[in-house]
């Protein structure tokens, strides 16, 4: 199977400095040493050398997704495989690979648009504690969590997911439209080969940000708990009251992290060791309970 998990992401800001900051004293993640001389912010989680890479740019937004594939030659395999289905796949310089920290990567676009990238070889672990008393966060060999993407070409962008980049099917949610005269929304879930119920979802409209949301797992309630009064202390909005998923069963709450990036902090996400007895389902509710919207008026 091809995606082995969600490996890194990379964000521009145009204030690095002040989501690297968020980041260290809200959520708890570590500085790494930087890689680069262009004033990019690497983050840390784990073991991993980093797991969030904040770029100094022009415009606030999301760059990019950085899959893992288990070996050079799964990455080599991956690449034909796109190539067959005739999509243009550039293989990055190794600067470019050392600034990810890893032995080879490679990138193409999804069909509706989002920067996709996998690579091999990740460089050494070292240790790490998260900040603010976190234990662990619940990532390893599961990746650094889950994201949400636009996905407006949306059959395009499922099959290119399934077909081409090897993701299977975790659960497909449809739910009402957000306003009157829209169509419904469907966010399509996937899992990478690893326990996390999903890795991917792809949402049917597009977003200013280039990402829905992002996840970060914690190991217990309370570390929810404790990371929401934080949010709240730091002037965040919450955009989604605690709450627990009815597809993964994450009890998590969302919010607003600087640059507009959408961002859910649970605990609690289903695992499932054996996804061959796994049977995708489809939804028509999110929730079991909670997670009361509260979207900013625009406009
Ligand atoms: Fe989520």
């Amino acid at each position: 199977m091809g995606v082995s998990n969600l490996g890194y992401v990379r964000l521009e800001m145009q204030d690095p400095a002040a989501w690297a900051k968020f980041a260290k004293d809200v959520l708890g993640f570590g500085m790494a040493k930087s890689r680069d001389r262009q004033g990019t912010k690497y983050l840390r989680m784990d073991k991993a050398p980093f797991r969030y890479m904040i770029e100094k740019g022009e415009t606030d937004r999301f760059i990019a997704a950085g899959y893992e594939m288990s070996s050079k030659k799964a990455f080599e395999e991956q690449i034909s495989i796109l190539e067959k289905a005739k999509v243009a796949v550039t293989r990055g310089d190794e600067k470019e690979a050392k600034r990810r920290a890893v032995k080879g990567f490679a990138s193409c676009m999804d069909p509706s648009g989002n920067l996709v990238e996998f690579y091999y070889g990740r460089d050494k672990q070292e240790p790490f504690t998260p900040g603010h008393g976190i234990k662990s966060f619940m990532t390893g060999k599961m990746g650094l969590g889950h994201l949400v993407i636009p996905a407006p070409e949306n059959k395009e962008t499922i099959k290119f997911y399934t077909k081409n980049m090897g993701f299977g099917v975790s659960d497909d949610l449809s739910l009402p439209p957000f306003a009157e005269g829209f169509p419904k929304q469907r966010i399509y879930f996937m899992h990478a080969d690893n326990p996390r119920h999903h890795t991917l979802g792809l949402y049917n409209f597009p977003s200013p940000s280039g990402v829905i949301h992002l996840m970060a797992e914690v190991g217990s309630m309370d570390e929810v708990g404790y990371c929401m009064d934080r949010v709240k202390a730091a002037g965040l909005h919450i955009f989604a009251s605690l709450g627990r998923h009815s597809n993964d069963e994450m009890v998590s709450f969302y919010f607003f992290a600087p640059g507009g990036i959408g961002f859910e902090v649970g605990y609690d996400g289903k695992q499932i060791k054996d996804w061959s007895k796994f049977k995708p389902t489809k939804t028509t509710s999110g929730d079991y309970w909670g997670h009361e919207y509260d979207m900013p008026v625009v406009g």
